[in-house]
């Protein structure tokens, strides 16, 4: 394992790089707090002012570049928060994404999120209620819409629980070429982690702006696709819940569509009925709503067995007018591929569930293709 840099080498490094409004180096001025020394990396918020946020993009990329340069970083994130934001006004309902291009005239900071370039569409992964399965179908629906033949690309944007690095099996961290990250590769993804950038520790105690700030730059900088080789789709597996957290990123981000997750029972479906609220509110098309650990196949026959009752999610569609995209089984098989960093639909494509996962990526991509985003 790498050695993790020496503190006063890396303070040193930031006091290289000037603070335009002090004139002070970044240290001394004391925009470099919160710094975060890992094995073989280094990172922190450089936190400004909104109105300053133009001014010091360019001196995140210097401090990323003087942190680079100490001995022992392999990985260094700077992540520029503006505080006291007015967010980007959210897109009028029912406005589709290449409304984005429109989008891109009006004044915003620097880092703002509209769509990633070479990226056709974007589509967030949400729950109400965490720990319903919300990554576990973002993974699987992102090797299923690959399996269709579509070119697709995995953003794990849960700054507080990232769960890509292990359900994809992914280790090395990312590297570099022209200032972009280079996504890994996995089970034919493209993929990226906030787990792979910043220590988890780190993300728990940061607040609304810094996590939608770090995933703006997840999208943004991040070589999804090239001009000869678009991205189709971008799945991102937000943090579960309707928070200001939320909010702001989906605000931000700019998406095409929405997958709910949500389980049977009556409190994950009061709050599943929240999330598509939330992206009603601003103006998400909601593509559907997916039942996970619906029901538990009986051993022998396969026929479903309903052990939190059933049904909830179905009916939670139709009342809330979202299509209903399927049932997905309690299946070991699904949690264990999930463990081992083998996503069940790449690794036993012809299994039941695996089955569930195309079909419910079928009626994702039509319903984009519908939507023509
Ligand atoms: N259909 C399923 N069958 C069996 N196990 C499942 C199924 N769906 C999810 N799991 C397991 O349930 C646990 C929670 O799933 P997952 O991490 O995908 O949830 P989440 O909604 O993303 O959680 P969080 O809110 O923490 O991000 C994991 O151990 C996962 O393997
Ligand atoms: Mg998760």
């Amino acid at each position: 394992m790498a050695d993790t840099p020496d503190r006063d080498a890396v303070l040193a490094a930031l006091d290289r790089v000037t603070d335009p409004k002090s004139g002070q180096g970044l240290a001394q001025a004391g925009l470099a707090r919160g710094l975060a020394l890992g094995p073989g990396r280094a990172g922190f918020m450089l936190e400004v002012a909104r109105e300053d946020a133009a001014l010091y993009a360019p001196v995140r990329e210097q401090a990323e570049a003087a942190l680079r340069a100490v001995p022992g970083v392999e990985r260094a994130q700077v992540v520029l928060t503006a505080e006291g934001a007015a967010s980007t006004p959210a897109r009028p309902k029912g406005a589709r994404l290449s409304d984005a291009a429109a989008d891109q005239g009006r004044p915003k900071a620097p880092v703002a999120a509209g769509r990633p370039d070479h990226v056709k569409a974007v589509v967030a992964v949400a729950s109400g209620k965490g720990g319903v399965g919300k990554s576990t179908v973002a993974v699987n629906l992102a090797c299923a819409l690959s399996k269709l033949g579509l070119s697709v690309g995995l953003l794990d944007a849960d700054v507080y629980g990232p769960s890509a690095p292990t359900m994809l099996g992914l280790k090395d961290p990312p590297q570099y070429a022209d200032k972009k990250m280079v996504p890994l590769e996995a089970w034919g993804l493209k993929a990226m982690s906030i787990g792979l950038l910043v220590d988890p520790e780190q993300a728990m105690i940061w607040r609304g702006p810094m996590a939608s700030q770090a995933i703006t730059q997840m999208l943004n900088e991040v070589r999804w696709g090239s001009e000869n080789a678009p991205l189709d789709v971008l799945i991102v597996d937000l943090p579960p819940g309707t928070g200001d957290v939320q909010l702001t990123l989906v605000q931000k981000t700019k998406l095409d569509g929405a997958v709910v997750v949500s389980t049977p029972q009556e409190v994950a479906v009061a709050d599943a009925r929240r999330a598509v609220t939330m992206f009603e509110k601003i103006g998400t098309p909601v593509l559907g709503l997916v039942e996970n650990m619906a029901y538990f196949p009986d051993p022998l026959t396969g026929a479903p067995i309903p052990i939190f009752g059933r049904g909830g999610a179905k009916a939670e569609a139709e009342r809330v007018k979202a299509r209903f995209l399927g049932e997905v089984p309690i299946d070991m098989a699904l949690r264990e591929g999930a463990d081992a960093g083998r996503p069940l639909v790449a690794a036993a494509p012809d299994c039941a569930t695996a089955q569930v996962f195309l079909e419910i990526a079928g009626l994702v991509r039509d319903r984009l293709v519908t939507m023509k985003v």
